[in-house]
C-alpha cells in the first residue's frame, strides 16, 4: 500500500465526521430520497441519466433488510412520480445474501417488483469473489420472471469472459467495471495492463454479442478504447452507455455527453453514507488518495453533481 494512503485509512477514525462527511459529500447525494432525487434531477440537466443506490452492504441481521427494501420501493415511487430519468443499483448482500441466500431472494422479489409496477430498470451489483456465482444465478433466475433487471461484470475476474458468454446467451444486459474489491491472484489479474485487456475482451465479447452494455470506467485509457470498439463495430448511441460514479471525472463526462454518447452517473445515497465511506477506503486504500484531493480541492475545476 502507498505509504500516504496507509495513513489516511489509519488516521480516518480521528478525523472529525462532519470533515469526513464534507469529504463524502462529492461522492454521495446525502442522507435522504429528496437529496438523491435533487442530485438526479441536476444530473438530468446535465444530460445524464442516472442510477440510485441505497447505502448499506454486508448486514449482520437479516431484520436490517426490511428497511432497505422500503426504501427501495420509495426510490421507485419517487423516480416515477417526479418523472426523473433514473433506474437502481442493488447490493444484495444488502438483502442479506451473505446470511440467508432464500431471504435475500424473498426481499429482491419485493424490490422487481416494484420495479415492475413502474416499468423501471433494476442492476445487480457485483459484490466480492465469494459471491460472485451466487449472485449471478439468482439474476438468471430474475431475468426469467422480469426482463429489466441487468447484472455486473468485474473485468479483473479471470473468470468473467466466460460468464459474459453465459449472460450474452440469455440475453443480459450487463455492467462492466473493473473490479473494486481486494481480490487475490490466483482469480483475479492485478497489473493494470492486464486487467484492461480483460475488460477490453469482456467489452468486445458483450458488444458483438449484440448485448446491450453499461461501460462503467473513468480511465481515459479504456474510455479512449471503448469509443473505437464502439466505432468498429458500428453501433448506434442506443447499443451502450458509459457510466461514472458521482463526483468522480465530471471533465470526462461531460466531454463523452457533448459529443452525444448516452451516459449514466450512480448516485449513492442513505444515512450509511460513513460506513460506505469508510468501508471502500479500507477495502481498497487506494482510493484514499482520490479523498485527499477532496479534502485539498474540493472545489477544483470540476463542479456541479
Ligand atoms: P481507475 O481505477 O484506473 O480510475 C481512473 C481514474 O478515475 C483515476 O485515476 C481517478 O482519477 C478516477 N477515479 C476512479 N475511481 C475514483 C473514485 N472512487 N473517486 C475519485 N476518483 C476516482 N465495482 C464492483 O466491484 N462492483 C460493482 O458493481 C461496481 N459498480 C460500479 C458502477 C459504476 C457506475 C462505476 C463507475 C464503477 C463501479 N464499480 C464497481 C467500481 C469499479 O470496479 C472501479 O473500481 C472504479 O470504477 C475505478 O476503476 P476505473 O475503471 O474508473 O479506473
Amino acid at each position: 500500500m502507498n505509504p500516504l494512503n496507509r495513513l489516511v485509512v489509519r488516521t480516518l477514525p480521528l478525523v472529525p465526521r462532519p470533515l469526513v462527511r464534507s469529504i463524502a459529500s462529492r461522492y454521495v447525494a446525502g442522507e435522504t430520497l429528496d437529496e438523491a432525487i435533487a442530485t438526479v434531477r441536476a444530473l438530468n440537466a446535465d444530460r445524464c441519466m442516472a442510477t440510485l443506490d441505497v447505502l448499506g452492504e454486508d448486514v449482520t441481521r437479516l431484520d436490517e433488510t426490511e428497511a432497505t427494501v422500503i426504501e427501495y420501493q420509495r426510490a421507485l415511487a419517487a423516480i416515477a412520480a417526479q418523472g426523473v430519468d433514473s433506474n437502481i443499483s442493488v447490493k444484495l448482500s444488502a438483502l442479506g445474501l451473505k446470511l440467508d441466500p432464500d431471504h435475500c431472494r424473498h426481499q429482491f422479489a419485493r424490490i422487481v417488483e416494484a420495479a415492475r409496477a413502474h416499468g423501471n430498470f433494476v442492476r445487480i451489483d457485483m459484490e466480492d469473489s465469494p459471491v460472485t456465482e451466487l449472485t449471478l444465478q439468482i439474476y438468471f433466475e430474475f431475468l426469467k420472471k422480469y426482463e429489466r433487471v441487468g447484472i455486473v461484470l468485474q473485468a479483473y475476474l479471470r473468470r468473467s469472459l466466460e460468464d459474459g458468454r453465459r449472460v450474452a446467451q440469455v440475453g443480459g444486459n450487463v455492467r462492466v467495471c473493473k473490479g473494486i474489491y481486494v481480490e487475490p491472484a490466483s482469480i483475479a489479474f492485478q497489473d493494470r495492463e492486464e486487467i484492461r485487456d480483460g475488460y477490453m475482451r469482456l467489452l468486445e465479447a458483450l458488444l458483438a454479442a449484440g448485448r446491450y452494455v453499461g461501460i462503467a470506467t473513468h480511465d481515459p485509457v479504456l474510455v479512449e478504447r471503448a469509443l473505437a470498439l464502439v466505432a468498429r463495430l458500428k453501433l448506434t448511441r442506443d447499443q451502450y452507455e458509459f457510466q461514472m460514479l458521482l463526483g468522480v471525472a465530471r471533465t470526462l463526462r461531460r466531454r463523452l455527453t457533448s459529443e452525444g454518447h448516452r451516459l449514466r452517473v450512480y448516485v449513492p445515497y442513505g444515512e450509511a453514507w460513513y460506513a460506505y465511506s469508510v468501508r471502500r477506503l479500507k477495502e481498497n486504500p487506494a482510493i484514499a488518495g482520490h479523498v485527499l484531493k477532496g479534502l485539498f480541492a474540493p472545489g477544483s475545476s470540476e463542479t456541479g453533481p
